[in-house]
């Protein structure tokens, strides 16, 4: 994580009584694993928010980079000069879009629980690139309306909306912005909230930049499996407290949609699994542009390309290309 990130969220935390934060925590797992959409917002009051801070969100943070970064290699020499983010909460995602384009832009974070964008606040003070962000109050619905901006990011929100409200969210975004990256929990359930959105977007007239090479349809056949990535996120000290466990780091499976007007190069093919390495060789779990999911092995006879394939992650570009040429 970020050091400035990983510092304002410490003092966060310095200043609330561990046993306080670890009860909320708890009332933050229960939400999440209860009814959502609700009808008020979960994060209520500053534990609530500072749980959640602590707990999740050096992994939102973490999971949009990934998605920012892949977004980013299509269009190289694109930065957004403005950015929204709709269901903000704490502010992750403008970490993680000033972490990918470094530099100041206008950004508006947006959130119906106040709490929230509060802390969201406090903790962007550590950040030069957010010190103008305006933190407001918003309420994603019909009346839902977002001013015109490069770039518009929903993370980890779909989830906690009802199906009428992920329309009018996803519907507001593709009026507003040239690109739209939607983040999701790497769950079955999250997989199928950001294909319903990745449809919406591309009936709206956008084109899929990341992570899959084409616009077609999603070749996974509904129910058999589910387009997801990793993240890695280092646990702090303070992190592993409020969390339990003393792991050094956990991995934050998400999935993920980068929708644009832009002129986009997608990579060729995407690596959709962990690769497989073997004696001499390396097996590659690919989506690729010919709208079809395939393993390919690659062997010690392919020079060059095996060395690419051994540093090959999940969710890499494959073969390694350049957007540009
Ligand atoms: C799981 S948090 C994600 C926060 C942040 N985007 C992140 O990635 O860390 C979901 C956020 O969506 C906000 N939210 C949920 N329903 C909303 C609604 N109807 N209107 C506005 N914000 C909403 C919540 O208040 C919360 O901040």
């Amino acid at each position: 994580m970020n050091d400035p990130l990983r510092t304002a969220l410490a003092e966060v935390l310095d200043g609330l009584p561990p046993t306080e934060v670890t009860a909320a925590v708890d009332r933050l797992i229960a939400n999440y694993r209860g009814d959502t959409p609700t009808h008020a917002p979960i994060l209520r009051d500053r534990a609530d928010v500072a749980a959640y801070a602590a707990y999740r969100m050096p992994a939102t943070f973490e999971a949009v980079h990934r998605a920012l970064e892949a977004f980013a290699a299509t269009v190289p020499d694109w930065t957004p000069a403005g950015h929204a983010d709709v269901g903000g909460g704490t502010g992750a995602a403008t970490w993680a879009v000033s972490a990918t384009w470094p530099g100041e832009r206008g950004v508006t974070v947006l959130d119906w629980a106040e709490p929230a964008l509060a802390l969201g606040r406090e903790i962007a003070a550590a950040n030069p690139a957010l010190k103008d962000a305006r933190w407001q109050r918003a309420r994603i619905g019909k009346d839902l309306t977002l001013d015109a901006t490069d770039l518009v990011t929903v993370s980890y929100v779909l989830n906690e909306l009802a199906e009428a409200d992920r329309a009018a969210l996803v519907d507001a975004a593709a009026g507003a912005a040239r690109t739209v990256v939607i983040v999701e929990a790497g769950t079955p359930a999250g997989y199928a909230r950001v294909i319903e959105a990745r449809d919406r977007l591309i009936r709206a007239g956008f084109r899929i930049a990341a992570p899959c090479p084409h616009s077609a349809a999603c070749p996974i056949a509904p129910g058999t499996d589910w387009c997801h990535f990793s993240a890695r996120v280092g646990r702090s000290s303070l992190h592993r407290q409020v969390k339990g466990g003393s792991l050094a780091y956990e991995d934050e499976k998400f999935s993920y949609v980068a929708a644009t007007r832009l002129p986009a190069g997608p990579a060729p093919a995407r690596v959709v699994r962990r690769p497989q390495i073997r004696k001499g060789q390396v097996l590659l779990d690919l989506c690729e542009s010919e709208e079809r999911l395939r393993r390919t092995t690659v062997t010690k006879r392919h020079g060059d390309l095996y060395k690419a394939a051994r540093d090959a992650d999940w969710g890499d570009a494959w073969p390694p290309y350049d957007p540009a040429s």
